[in-house]
C-alpha cells in the first residue's frame, strides 16, 4: 500500500482518477522524490484534463464560419493622413501620463536556433551582437527617456528559463532599466498525458508538464501580481509582444491613439502577407461579429489561396502576435468568473520514463493561445504596419525568419532611418547598426552626424 504522512489524500485521488501507475517506480524513489511526485499530483486539475481528453480523443468537427476581418488601413490619403496623426497625438498624451507598460512573452528556448539557453539571450545585433533582450530593453529605456515617464517592462518566463532569465538581466544590470520597472514571472505548466488519457512520468518522480503556451501569459499576469502592479501604478495599456521579433516598435503612439480613441479592450496589429503559404495567423471576423485570428495550419488551403478581384489574397491581414490589451479587459478575463482562454491539443512526441527507463512515446500536449483573447471582447481593432518597419522574426536558424533574415532587415531600417535624416552614407558601409539607445525611429536621427567610412559602422 502506498502511503506518505500529510499526502494520503492525495494518494487517493490519484488513484481514483486511474493514475496508478504513477507509482509504479515508488520504491526507487527516495523520500524527497517521493513528495515531489506527490506535489506535482496535488497540483493536478484532474477534471479539466478529462475534459481535455474527450476533446483531444474526439475532435470538435464543427467548423467556425468567418470572412476577411476589417482593418485601419495604412494611410492613403488626407483623411487617413489625419486620422494617423490625431491618433499619434493621444497616443503620445496617453504615454507621457505613464499610462502604458511593455509585455514580452519569452517562455521559449533558442533550441530551434540552435541556441542553448532562453531565447531572449540569442545574439541579433547585426554589428555588436546584442542579445533579442538587450535590444527590447533598450527600446523601453529609449521611450521613458523620450516621454519622460517610466515604462514598466513585464517578462514572461518558463519554468524552464526563468532562473536563466533573471541570472541574465541582473548580471547585465538589466540594461539600464531600474530594478522596480522590469517584473518578472513565470507561466504556468500544464501536464500533458498519453495516448490513453493517463498522466505520463518524466523521471521516477516527477510528472511530465509543459508550458501552458502564450495564452497563459494573461492569466499569469493576473496570478503573479503583475497586474495587480501596474494596475496600481495607473497603467491602463499592457503592450504584448514576442520576444523573437529585434524590430517590434515596442510602444507605438499611433497604435496606442487608436486603441484608446477607439475605446478598444484588445488591438492588433496586422501586415499583408507576403504568399499564401506563410507562417503567420490570419485576421478574420467570426459568425455574430467577434474578430479573431485563425492559425495558418487551420486556414483550409483554398481560403488560404483565394484572392479577391484584384489578385489580392482574400485572408491578407496577418498576425505578428503584438497586441495590446487594456487593463480591466485582462482583469474580466483572468478573475475566475467564466471567460477564460481555450486550449489547443496537439498530438506530439513525449520523452516519457517507464520502467525500462527513458521512452518516446506519442501523447497530448495543451497551450493556449493568447489571440483567443480577442474574440472575447466585442470592442477590437486591427492596425495595417508596414512588414519591415516591424517584424523580423527570429525563428529558423536558416532560410525564412532566421538570424540572416533579421539581421537583413534591421540593417535596411537603420540605413533608410539615416538615409531619411539626411545623414551622408558612406560608400564602404554594408552592415550598420543603430543602438536603440540612440534612437527608436527615423525622428530621433538628429544633429550632424558623420559616419566614418567603414563596412561596419555601429552607431551609439
Ligand atoms: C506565432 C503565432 C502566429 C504568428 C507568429 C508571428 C501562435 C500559435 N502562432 O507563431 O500566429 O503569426 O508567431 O511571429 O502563437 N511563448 C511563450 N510560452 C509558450 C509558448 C510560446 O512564452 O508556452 C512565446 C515564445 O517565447 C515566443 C512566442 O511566444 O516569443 C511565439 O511562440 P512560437 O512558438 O515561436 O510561435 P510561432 O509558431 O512562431
Amino acid at each position: 500500500m502506498i502511503t506518505y504522512p500529510g499526502y494520503d489524500d492525495v494518494i487517493q485521488r490519484a488513484l481514483r482518477h486511474g493514475q496508478r501507475h504513477l507509482f509504479t517506480l515508488w520504491n526507487d524513489c527516495d523520500d524527497s522524490e517521493k513528495k515531489r511526485l506527490l506535489d506535482d499530483i496535488a497540483a493536478v486539475d484532474f477534471d479539466l484534463l478529462s475534459r481535455l481528453y474527450r476533446q483531444a480523443a474526439a475532435p470538435d468537427a464543427a467548423m467556425s464560419m468567418y470572412e476577411p476581418a476589417p482593418y485601419i488601413a495604412l494611410p492613403h490619403d488626407a483623411a487617413s493622413h489625419a486620422a494617423f496623426s490625431e491618433a499619434r497625438d493621444k497616443g503620445v498624451d496617453h504615454i507621457k501620463k505613464g499610462k502604458a507598460a511593455a509585455f514580452v512573452v519569452a517562455g521559449g528556448q533558442g533550441s530551434r536556433l540552435g541556441f542553448d539557453g532562453p531565447k531572449g539571450i540569442f545574439p541579433v545585433g547585426p554589428v555588436t551582437g546584442k542579445s533579442l533582450f538587450q535590444i527590447h530593453a533598450e527600446k523601453i529605456l529609449k521611450y521613458a527617456e523620450k516621454y519622460g515617464v517610466s515604462i514598466p517592462w513585464l517578462v514572461m518566463t518558463s519554468q524552464a528559463n526563468h532562473e536563466a532569465t533573471a541570472e541574465y538581466l541582473k548580471s547585465r544590470g538589466r540594461f539600464g532599466l531600474d530594478e522596480k520597472d522590469v517584473i518578472l514571472f513565470a507561466q504556468n505548466m500544464i501536464p500533458s498525458l498519453d495516448t490513453a488519457g493517463k498522466l505520463i512520468l518524466e523521471s521516477k518522480c516527477s510528472i511530465f508538464k509543459n508550458p501552458d503556451g502564450h495564452g497563459g501569459s494573461l492569466t499569469a499576469l493576473a496570478s503573479s501580481g503583475a497586474l495587480a502592479e501596474v494596475d496600481r501604478r495607473g497603467i491602463d495599456v499592457i503592450s504584448y509582444f514576442q520576444v523573437d521579433n529585434p524590430l517590434v516598435n515596442i510602444i507605438d503612439p499611433v497604435f496606442i491613439g487608436f486603441h484608446v480613441t477607439r475605446n478598444a479592450n484588445v488591438s492588433s496589429k496586422g501586415l499583408m502577407k507576403a504568399y499564401p503559404e506563410e507562417k503567420i495567423g490570419v485576421f478574420v471576423k467570426f459568425e455574430g461579429g467577434a474578430i479573431g485570428v485563425v492559425e495558418y495550419s487551420d486556414l483550409p488551403v483554398e481560403l488560404q489561396n483565394s484572392t479577391d478581384a484584384t489578385g489580392r489574397l482574400t485572408y491578407c491581414m496577418g498576425s505578428i502576435a503584438i497586441h495590446l490589451f487594456s487593463v480591466p479587459f485582462i482583469k474580466t478575463i483572468t478573475d475566475g468568473s467564466g471567460v477564460s482562454l481555450p486550449f489547443h491539443i496537439a498530438r506530439k512526441k513525449i520523452a516519457a520514463y517507464g520502467p525500462d527507463g527513458a521512452a518516446e512515446i506519442d501523447g497530448f500536449k495543451f497551450e493556449k493561445f493568447v489571440f483567443d483573447a480577442l474574440p472575447l471582447t466585442d470592442r477590437n481593432i486591427v492596425l495595417e504596419i508596414r512588414r519591415e518597419d516591424e517584424f523580423a522574426p527570429v525563428k529558423n536558424k536558416t532560410g525564412v525568419d532566421s538570424l540572416e533574415t533579421a539581421q537583413e532587415l534591421m540593417v535596411n531600417q537603420h540605413r533608410q532611418w539615416l538615409e531619411k535624416s539626411g545623414v551622408q552614407i558612406p560608400p564602404s558601409a554594408k552592415i550598420i547598426e543603430i543602438s536603440p539607445l540612440r534612437a527608436v525611429d527615423a525622428g530621433d536621427i538628429t544633429g550632424g552626424i558623420t559616419l566614418p567610412d567603414e563596412e561596419r559602422i555601429y552607431l551609439e
